[in-house]
């Protein structure tokens, strides 16, 4: 298959975009790109899809399955938030029916709005954790999801205790991770320190270490949730010293939010390659604070965008990206909308330690990529409204891996 078409593609490691005013793309079956080159003067293939600019997929780093019903309830702050809203929900998705209306539901969305791998919280019930891998298994999207675990200060309804949470966890490896060549991941994520006995946390660290997993949990998002950590777990020097001490502290960590660290703990976070899932449309909602982003980036910390649904508002990744500019700019540490795309796509392969195969539209990688539509003009201009048109962007196609998962096919002249 061959894609034409303006193309912005990330350079692998600096946060910068090459632009393509007309590029080829050589895709193989298997959906590897081969060659990307200027389109060549007697070329007879058309444009892909005229008008919009191909980048590829977008990667959220943070999402919840089953808070797709309830996203956009103002009734934060975070603890707030989850005792009236999030918990109430979730408990819900004890029944497989309920999980499976939504499942599907959400993978669309995500599809929709071109974003082609995800790293997806589900609830604590395994039925509706299999309901979820069952539709992305369906979706064609790439995704690393698993259990929510929790087993303390929460309803019964949604948690579920350290000993069944290994077993169902140990069955998910068995039948999802790393299914159809990688395109899936089981994922261990203990939903945060609050939420978790000091047994379920060291056993779910020891879980992810035997089958190097990802993890991902939630880190110093609201001061309400940072004091009350220090009092649950007095032993431990900080919020981030918390998972250290139950066995968290290698590379396969993605750390949600990290808007209250000390300048100690962002010193670990880098010194032991943590990534961090930046989620900037939520923490305005709930009124949870500006990450320090251009701090992060440049200190060399690995960050991804996430739309953190249903505290995030929005699945669009470059709304997200939006909103990210407009923490930055909050804080007075300005981040430019060429990096913001950067870690919307490569940023976010590199925080999900997907950095051979996704990411970048360059020969060896696998086609991910999103047509998105576009007003013509300079690599700045196209950037800007890529971010800022809120009304303009829409997404005419997403593929993974070469496969096309939503949107119109590209015309074929
Ligand atoms: N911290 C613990 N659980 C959650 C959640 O579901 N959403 C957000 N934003 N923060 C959390
Ligand atoms: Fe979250």
């Amino acid at each position: 298959m061959a894609l034409r078409g303006r193309v912005l593609a990330p350079d692998p490691h600096a946060r910068k975009l090459i632009d393509w005013p007309d590029a080829l793309i050589r895709i193989t079956a298997a959906g590897t790109i081969t060659t990307i080159e200027p389109t060549p003067a007697d070329c007879t293939i058309p444009q892909s899809w005229p008008g919009a600019v191909i980048l590829p997929g977008f990667v959220d780093t943070h999402l919840h399955f089953p808070q797709l019903r309830i996203l956009g309830s103002a009734t934060g702050p975070l603890l707030e938030w989850l005792t009236t809203t999030v918990f109430p929900e979730e408990a819900r998705f004890r029944d497989n029916g309920y999980a499976e209306s939504i499942a599907d539901t959400i993978c669309q969305r995500m599809a929709s709005f071109g974003t082609t791998t995800a790293a997806i919280y589900s609830s604590a019930h395994p039925g509706a954790t299999e309901a979820l891998f069952g539709a992305l298994e369906r979706s064609g999207l790439r995704a690393y999801a698993g259990l929510t675990l929790m087993d303390r200060n929460a309803p019964p309804a949604v948690t579920l205790d350290a000993a069944t949470a290994l077993t169902e966890l140990a069955a998910l490896v068995d039948r999802w991770h790393a299914r159809d060549d990688g395109r899936l991941h089981v994922s261990v994520i203990p939903r945060f320190a609050l939420s978790c006995s000091p047994n379920l946390l060291a056993a779910a660290a020891s879980f992810a270490r035997r089958h190097a997993l990802l993890v991902q949990t939630h880190l110093s998002e609201n001061l309400e949730e940072v004091r009350q950590t220090a009092a649950a777990f007095p032993e431990s020097q900080d919020y981030l010293g918390v998972y250290e001490d139950h066995g968290y502290t290698d590379a396969r960590t993605l750390l949600a939010h990290c808007i209250h660290l000390s300048d100690q703990e962002w010193a670990r976070v880098r010194d032991r390659d943590m990534a961090v899932a930046h989620c900037p449309d939520s923490n305005f909602f709930l009124g949870s604070g500006c990450m320090p982003l251009r701090r992060a980036i440049d200190a060399g910390i690995r960050v991804g965008l996430g739309s953190d649904v249903g505290a995030g508002r929005t699945f669009s990744m470059p709304r997200v990206a939006a909103a990210a500019y407009d923490a930055a700019q909050v804080r007075g540490e300005p981040v430019s909308p060429t990096e913001l795309l950067w870690l919307a796509t490569r940023g976010g392969s590199l925080a999900l330690s997907q950095e051979d195969r996704v990411g970048c539209i360059a020969p060896g990688f696998d086609a991910d990529l999103v047509a998105v539509d576009v007003p013509r003009g300079t690599t700045h201009e196209v950037t800007d409204a890529l971010l800022f048109r809120h009304d303009a962007g829409r997404v005419r196609a997403t593929f993974v891996r070469g496969r096309q998962v939503h949107g119109e096919r590209p015309q074929r002249g």
